[in-house]
């Protein structure tokens, strides 16, 4: 199939093009740049050994997108492209609301106008309640507690209100729990801008020498260390869920809103531990204050996924912390190096 990825150059969105590449698949990237270099389309291009067809637009842009969908006959979208980080999106509200629910109404109109009928949405687990429950389900209260989760939930509703005024219209809305790792290759990997806000990419930066200590927010939770726990997710299992949502898509003819995560609680010194383990070296941490709006347990009920989409996750916490070292000792300082 022809497939148009938006924020293809991004982190989980590249792992994502080379996935549906080596399931035969066509992929044209669209991606504005605004968290991503345009270096990982030339990664990618090695990884499959052909060029990215690839859109330099920002989704707001009905002209260009339009023009997009004119040029090529595409028969799905997997819809990356968005603003993820939750301190910035209480700092930018409007800028999330604009970003996220404004681009996903423009590839919603654009892919009306089109005929194009089948849609993967990247959601996140930061739609639930996190205050609600510990393991998750599809059926768990909702209710973001911040502007990112939010918007993610606006897209959510969108996507549902296509659905039903459109005839042969489906979406899969996967919602993400903690993807960490990078491609086995050393290719590519996750390149946050500034200080890292998630755990891993903080943890391998440490490691490689970029920054001193790692901090970590609270050691007092009511968990076995008492440090936060959380369900992280390899990249590449999480990419591999995107071509099987898409086989889903053409198979069931259906809409299917699924948890992605391993449904294993792994807690912040676990996965230092494991990160010094493969890496051999040493992740030295200060233990600072709780951060605000932090919970000290969620993980994913990932079953759902692996009942209807025969998906489940394989690849365990050290793969993922191989995989991101193997990624962050090639490229110390990111895509900026090469
Ligand atoms: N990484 C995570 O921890 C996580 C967890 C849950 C859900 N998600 C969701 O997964 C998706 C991908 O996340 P990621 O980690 O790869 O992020 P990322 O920032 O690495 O990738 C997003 C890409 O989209 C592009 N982009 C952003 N806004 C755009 C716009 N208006 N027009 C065109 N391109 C635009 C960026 O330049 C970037 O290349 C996002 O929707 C994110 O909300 C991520």
């Amino acid at each position: 199939m022809k497939i148009l990825v938006t924020g293809g150059a991004g982190y989980i969105g590249s792992h994502a093009c080379v996935v549906l590449a080596a399931r035969g698949h066509e992929v044209v990237v669209v991606d504005n740049h605004s968290n991503s270099s345009p270096q990982v389309l030339t990664r990618i291009a090695q990884l499959t050994g052909a060029p990215v067809v690839a859109s330099t637009v920002d989704l707001r842009d009905a002209v260009g997108l339009a023009r997009l969908f004119a040029e090529h006959r595409f028969e799905a979208v997997m819809h990356f492209a968005a603003l993820k980080v939750v301190a910035d999106s209480i700092a930018r509200p409007q800028e999330y609301e604009s970003n996220n629910v404004g681009g996903t109404a423009s590839l919603l109109a654009a892919m009306k106008q089109a005929s194009v009928s089948r849609l993967v949405f990247s959601s996140s687990a930061a739609v639930y309640d996190a205050t609600a429950s510990i393991q998750v389900g599809e059926d768990a209260p909702l209710g973001a507690g911040h502007p990112y989760g939010q918007s993610k939930l606006s897209c959510e509703h969108l996507i549902a209100q296509q659905a039903n005024e459109t005839a042969d219209f489906h979406a899969v809305n996967l919602r993400y729990f903690n993807p960490v790792g990078a491609h086995p290759s050393g290719l590519l990997g996750e390149d946050p801008h500034g200080t890292p806000t998630n755990l891993m990419p903080y943890v391998s930066q440490v490691a490689v020498g970029q920054r001193a200590r790692l901090p970590i927010f609270g050691d007092d939770y009511a968990t076995p260390d008492g440090t936060g726990v959380r369900d992280y997710l390899h990249v590449m299992d999480l990419a591999r869920a995107h071509a099987d949502a898409l086989d889903f898509l053409v198979r069931e003819r259906r809409s299917l809103t699924a948890n992605l995560g391993t449904g294993q609680g792994v807690s912040v010194l676990e996965l230092v531990q494991a990160f010094e383990r493969v890496s051999g070296r040493a992740v030295p941490y200060d233990i600072v204050a709780r951060r605000a709006g932090d919970v000290a347990a969620l993980y994913a009920d990932p079953s759902l996924a692996q009942r209807v989409l025969g998906w489940r996750a394989e690849l365990d916490l050290e793969a993922m912390c191989r995989d991101a070292w193997h990624w962050q000792s090639r490229n110390p300082q990111g895509y900026a190096t090469s």
